[in-house]
């Protein structure tokens, strides 16, 4: 019985079922069933943050009936500095990941840097610790930024989405376009002089465009921050995870890193 259920696990875990969400079958079909209170741990603290997220910090942030994008919009721009940003993300119930996430992951590495790299979204290991690119994925990050001369003192790193995709899913539009109000700002607040966008959904997401990710690394492109702002240069590169599936690309993307390098040396 025992090696029965143990077969069954791994062949859950071979599936890349990982996550259990609640303790009982729940049965989303019945007319009256009122969502159960989810566990949520307590978000961690992110490297770059000063303190815990509450509700209570966002008092003139009311919780009204506006539409949900609004809403998101003018919560993250009442955000005056990045602390602010995390605590009003840590409130925010526009993106129903939050209640499957273990962790909110913020940010990481110098909000001061003159460059800033985003991702898509956690994966198991950074929703476990809160902090972004710290699985296998961000290893291989953290070298290809070394190669260059950078790591977490000297460069900012987040995602697209501060909380993970069960099962580490591509994201939906939908739970993009929630929280895309608040990677803005947070680009904002940093305001870095360079972007790095790591992987297709980073790309296409802040550069609005459709095309895949082979079409639009390696070549500078602009990211509009507002109307009235002054466009910050953008490099879409490959995401790491792709880097290890594929390691044939990774000449391609040192030639990403040879131009992050070169511009930063001409901009800085
Ligand atoms: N992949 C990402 O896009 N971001 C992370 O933080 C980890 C893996």
């Amino acid at each position: 019985m025992e090696h029965a259920a143990g077969t069954v696990l791994a062949w859950y875990h071979d599936a890349g079922v990982d996550e259990v969400l609640l303790d009982a079958p729940l049965d989303r079909f019945a007319a009256s069933t009122k969502p159960p209170a989810l566990p949520v741990s307590p978000a961690r603290r992110a490297d770059i943050s000063a303190a815990p997220p509450s509700v209570s910090a966002t008092p003139n942030v009311p919780v009204t009936a506006e539409p949900s994008d609004q809403a998101a919009q003018r919560i993250a721009g009442s955000a005056t500095d990045l602390a602010m940003l995390r605590e009003h993300l840590a409130a925010f119930e526009g993106c129903p990941l939050k209640h499957t996430a273990k962790n909110l992951v913020f940010g990481d590495g110098d909000p001061d840097a003159n460059v800033m790299f985003i991702g898509e979204a956690p994966g198991a290991d950074e929703d476990r610790e809160g902090r972004p690119f710290v699985g296998v994925s961000g290893q291989l990050l953290d070298r290809m930024m070394a190669s260059i001369g950078l790591d977490r003192e000297s460069a900012y790193i987040t995602n697209i989405l501060p909380w993970r995709p069960p099962g580490n899913r591509e994201p939906t539009p939908a739970e993009v376009a929630a929280c895309l109000p608040f990677i803005k700002r947070h680009i904002e607040l940093v305001a870095p002089k360079v972007l790095v966008l790591v992987g297709g959904t980073s790309a296409k997401t802040l550069l609005g465009r459709k095309e895949g990710i082979m079409r639009l690394r390696g070549r500078w492109l602009s990211y509009q921050p507002s109307e009235s702002a002054e466009p910050i240069p953008s490099l879409a590169t490959f995401h790491p995870a792709f880097l290890l599936r594929s390691p044939g690309q990774k000449a391609n993307a040192w030639h990403d890193l040879l131009m992050i390098s070169q511009k930063l040396i001409n901009i800085c």
